[in-house]
């Protein structure tokens, strides 16, 4: 199977699908910032903190292309992952790329307990994420070959639909 790169905001449930994908659909998985948090020996918080966030970014970037030399893997990115046009451009030469979409309520119930997303660590609100969210959608949904409304839905309904509208 070709790749499949889930992308979305925070909170959108992509590191929960990319495993449920991996157990169900003989999917080897990477998620992003669990691998870099490894690699730095850190969390993301502190990788923001002592290093900034473009050291981050490049460090997305490079990783990504690192998964762009497998197939099979489905990789569930970090929410910022496709605002950069060279990380699209990776991903959609080489897989699938698939937006998680939630409401920012949806999203916020997810991430309110959170101390380990330094964008949202000084704001955690409902209007903050639909702040951040709006600038966000029109890179999401340009990046996106497939678009899955998550609300109200179960793991095992999202991943379903993002396999049947693959292989369409
Ligand atoms: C970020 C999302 C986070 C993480 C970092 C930055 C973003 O990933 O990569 O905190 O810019 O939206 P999750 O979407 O997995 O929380």
């Amino acid at each position: 199977m070709s790749n499949i790169f889930l992308i979305g905001f925070m909170g959108t449930g992509k590191s929960a699908i990319a495993s449920y994908l991996a157990r169900n659909y003989g999917m080897n998985i990477i998620e992003m910032d669990e691998t870099i948090e490894q690699r730095e020996g850190t969390t993301i918080n502190s990788i923001f903190k002592t290093k900034g966030e473009e050291y981050f970014r490049d460090y997305e970037t490079n990783l990504l292309k690192e998964i762009c030399r497998e197939d099979n893997y489905v990789v569930s990115c970090g929410g910022g992952t496709p605002m950069r046009e060279e990380n699209v451009k990776l991903m959609r030469e080489h897989g699938t790329v698939v937006l998680l979409n939630a409401t920012p309520e949806t999203i916020y119930g997810r991430v309110c307990h959170s101390h380990n997303r330094p964008l949202l660590n000084d704001n955690m609100s409902v209007e903050h994420i639909a702040e951040l969210l709006s600038v966000r959608r029109p890179k999401y949904q340009a990046a996106a070959d497939i678009v899955i409304d998550t609300d109200n839905k179960t793991k095992k309904a999202i991943s379903d639909e993002i396999i049947h509208r693959i292989a369409k």
